[in-house]
């Protein structure tokens, strides 16, 4: 690529300029990718051809119950984009299994292609927020498409599916607790399949999930009726000012501090609504308040769009703080501090690189 500079001021360094317009057109291959990565997982294209052998585009789109044409033309972009191989001879086209290992369900919980629906997800998005930029003001859940569906979905992989082998481990003792019988709150509990599993596993204790967004609930209660949970039940409900003294052993959030209206009094009402030898494990988006600490983080770009265009506007769209979801573990911690807790533990899993875990005790 070549940059045609009119007039260049002495100290433009152009070889600068030459690399910031490849690692440009790069940045716009990688986007359009993350769009059909993400249309290859909800069209079953990733699951379908990972049990094909070499297979031309008819093949493909017969198995897949797609039309051809669309599916070529998507082929072509999977296969410049180095995700699927071509073999011109045959005109056969190939899912690595290496690669599947990342991109089918049957791969779950390491599908990223789940995550690559931010992207689009996003992009929708774009007119409303640029309103925002223009006007202020902030956006509710409802405004957005499917972000109930994908987050869930997405969370499945990260929190679910690492429940009892990697986080409920985060505090000794936990499992045997829940197994004899405690009471639990999920704030924020979006679809609630955290509880959904918890609840079936641990029949003696007792759960509640409470989220502001009734599309939710209605899907995380519908799902806990389906499997007959009787000691698990979800209420719609917004949780400023949430005030429930002494009534919980154990309380989660995942990823739900941050796009609160209050996160402060959220804390303050976590705090005091733990009985005494309770625990508070508090997932949320890995990273410093500050953005110079972030320039390595593997996810820095992807998270402050997320938090620019999702994160940030719901919590200023119900006149809150918009922390944003890069707050940080620095102000995390203060603010846990500040709400009353004593005992604050960091914690990294191996698997979430996007995410830490706190684990806070009053006493
Ligand atoms: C990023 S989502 C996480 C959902 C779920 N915990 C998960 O991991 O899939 C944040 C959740 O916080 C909820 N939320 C935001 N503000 C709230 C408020 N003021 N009261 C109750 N819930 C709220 C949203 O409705 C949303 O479901």
């Amino acid at each position: 690529m070549t940059v045609q500079l009119q007039t260049a001021p002495a100290a433009f360094d152009a070889d600068r300029a030459e690399r910031f317009a490849e690692r440009m057109a790069q940045a716009m291959n990688d986007g359009a990718l993350m769009i059909m990565v993400s249309i290859g997982h909800r069209t079953g294209l990733f699951d379908v051809m990972a049990k094909l052998p070499p297979a031309t585009s008819d093949d493909i789109a017969k198995a897949a119950d797609l039309i051809e044409r669309y599916v070529r033309e998507w082929l072509a972009a999977m296969v410049t984009g180095r995700v699927v191989e071509y073999e011109p001879a045959n005109r056969t086209y190939r899912l690595p299994p290496e690669h599947a290992a990342w991109l089918t369900r049957a791969a779950s919980p390491n599908n990223l292609a789940v995550t690559t629906q931010f992207v689009p997800f996003l992009g929708r998005a774009e007119d409303m927020i640029l309103a925002r930029f223009r006007e202020g003001g902030g956006t509710s859940y409802e405004d957005y498409h499917r972000f109930h569906e994908v987050m869930a979905e997405d969370s499945g992989q990260t929190v679910v599916a690492a429940l009892f082998d990697v986080i409920l481990p985060l505090v000794p003792g936990l499992e045997k607790r829940l197994e004899a019988g405690i009471d639990v709150l999920d704030a924020g509990c979006g679809s609630g399949r955290a509880l959904h599993s918890l609840a079936e596993r641990f029949p003696r204790s007792r759960f509640v999930g409470y989220d502001l967004s009734a599309e939710a609930i209605e899907r995380a209660s519908a799902v806990a009726a389906a499997k007959n949970l009787g000691n698990l039940r979800f209420e719609a409900r917004d949780l400023t000012g949430f005030n429930e003294r002494a009534a919980y052993d154990l309380i989660l959030t995942f990823d739900a501090v941050h796009d609160q209206k209050d996160p402060e009094g959220l804390l303050r009402g976590i705090a005091g609504a733990l009985r005494s030898g309770g625990v508070y494990l508090m997932q949320d988006i890995a990273g410093s308040s500050r953005l110079e600490n972030n320039l390595d983080h593997p996810f820095g770009t992807l998270l402050y769009t997320v938090s620019c265009m999702h994160c940030m506007p719901v919590s200023l769209g119900q006149g809150g703080a918009g922390l944003g979801a890069m707050w940080g573990e620095e102000l995390a911690e203060t603010m846990l501090r500040e709400a009353g807790f004593r005992s604050i533990e960091r914690r990294r899993l191996e698997h979430d690189p996007l995410n830490v875990y706190f684990i806070a005790r009053v006493w």
